[in-house]
């Protein structure tokens, strides 16, 4: 596969001391991590060789990509509509990457010969998923059931009443070939129902987790049902990867994300907001904060003792939020980094006409363009946060683009791996969701969660303060 150019730029000078006063830092504090992040590159390096790190090969898996390509192709061959049943990791990278290709919008443009319109119903929300599954027709619809573990509540309840509605409506070889699997290539339950019933089924490599997936089958087969140029995404992600080699933090800037980040969190900024400027954007903002907040919100340091770390990830989209939420991050408490992101290239433009010259408040926006707007506007943000000592960065994107897209998944992977590093914590788990989907197969009854059952009884507070 060649590589791409690398197109995403980190424009870090407003974490700095001498642009935003004390606040920041110098680059010589910064440096002060250089032999953490070093060890922690070491360690990914004895991960990936021990095979622990398997998204770091997505990029460069050609095999997988012929396969997802004639899946794609035979499902856009019978249907216009995939309707991607998943949830997490199983859903969130898809619609990032969809939203920012085909933009906010695309649920309201009809079907067309260049891809399928995907909906993702991570939400087993009846309200939500009954309004999905109202929007499609089902004998021109497709469904991919995404579970890695093949056993998630929300996903598999969703299959079940898919399945009986397509029983109901077509003949049972019509049925199956609507559906695709994509789990496990070993173990679960959509692969125990695939050895009975003649379902496609895509494999998610075992060492890849859901929040790290996206450019496995989980993201590459629905985005390649939608038309987007998925061997793009992966020759951007590759680009990325191959920036990324150095040990040194000034020269990786996965790395330099990282510290950036760590730095910042450990002066007590334990709020890390991305703020795209471009609401085709927002997806990717909340992709990546599952992506950290999964992977770094953990209780035990990887030495056994307490840890409790964490930034909290926001999600939040420029130029809309700064009529929200900016008041917060300018006069709030110092608690927040901000993460921008830009675009050199909006893809497309309108100019603003020049309409009532005589008023002053709208005569300076005539003959300028909606792009030059906006980009004053991320500018002027991030310089009013420095006016406070508000420290942020920006990344940088040439354009929305598959490849500039891929740069950023990887990137932000990899950073957050490192950031995990840094902070002593295993970024590839999620202990911490457990309790909760055991106390909900106790209430529902499953069997081998009597015990659940019962402890939920002594934890649930009932009805008994409500007002
Ligand atoms: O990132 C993760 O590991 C999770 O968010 C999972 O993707 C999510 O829980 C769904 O799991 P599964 O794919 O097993 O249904």
């Amino acid at each position: 596969m060649g590589m791409a150019k690398r197109g995403v730029k980190i424009d870090y000078a407003y974490c700095l001391e001498e642009i935003i006063g004390p606040q920041g830092f110098t680059p010589g504090r910064l440096n002060e991590l250089a032999p953490a992040v070093e060890a922690a590159h070491q360690r990914i390096n004895e991960q990936r060789a021990a095979g622990k790190l398997g998204f770091m090969d997505l990029p460069f898996q050609d095999g997988v990509l012929d396969e997802v390509l004639e899946q794609a192709a035979r499902l856009r061959s019978i249907a216009d509509e995939l309707v991607v049943l998943g949830i997490g990791g199983s859903a969130l990278g898809t619609t990032a990457v969809d939203m920012a290709l085909k933009g906010a919008m695309r649920h309201a443009l009809p079907p067309g010969p260049e891809g399928m319109r995907v909906f993702v119903a991570d939400n087993s929300d009846p309200r939500f998923f009954g309004a999905v599954l109202d929007q499609v027709d089902l004998e021109r619809t497709a469904f991919a059931v995404i579970s890695k573990s093949g056993s998630t509540a929300e996903t598999m309840s969703q299959f079940l009443v898919v399945k009986e509605l397509l029983e109901r409506r077509l003949d049972k070889e019509d049925a199956l070939r609507r559906l695709v699997f994509i789990t496990d290539p070993q173990k679960g339950n959509l692969r125990l129902i695939a050895e009975d019933e003649p379902v496609a089924i895509l494999n998610v490599p075992p060492n890849v987790g859901g929040r790290y997936s996206v450019l496995s089958p989980v993201g590459l087969l629905p985005l390649a049902c939608a038309g987007h140029d998925v061997a793009a995404l992966l020759a951007g992600a590759a680009a990325m990867a191959q920036a990324c080699q150095s040990p040194e933090l000034m020269k990786n800037p996965a790395y330099l994300l990282a510290a950036l980040n760590v730095s910042f969190y450990r002066q007590g900024r334990n709020i890390l907001v991305m703020m795209p400027y471009a609401t085709d954007l927002f997806g990717l903002a909340q992709w990546f904060a599952q992506l950290w907040a999964e992977s770094l919100g953990k209780a035990q340091s990887l030495k056994g003792g307490q840890a409790h770390t964490g930034s909290t990830p926001v999600a939040a989209v420029g130029a809309t939020d700064q009529h929200s939420q900016l008041q917060l991050y300018m006069e709030g408490p110092q608690d927040k980094l901000i993460m921008f992101l830009t675009l050199d290239n909006y893809g497309r433009d309108l100019v603003i006409p020049e309409l009532y010259p005589k008023i002053d408040a709208l005569s300076y926006l005539g003959g300028r363009s909606l792009a030059e707007l906006v980009h004053a506007e991320s500018r002027a943000t991030a310089a009013a946060l420095a006016s406070q000592g508000r420290p942020s960065y920006s990344l940088r994107l040439p354009a929305v683009e598959p490849e500039v897209l891929g740069e950023v998944i990887y990137l932000l992977e990899l950073a957050t791996v490192m950031a995990g590093g840094l902070l002593d914590i295993d970024p590839l788990d999620q202990p911490g969701v457990e309790l909760s989907k055991q106390l909900s197969y106790g209430l529902m009854g499953r069997k081998g969660f009597e015990q659940q059952a019962e402890q939920m009884q002594a934890l649930d507070a009932g009805d008994r303060f409500v007002l």
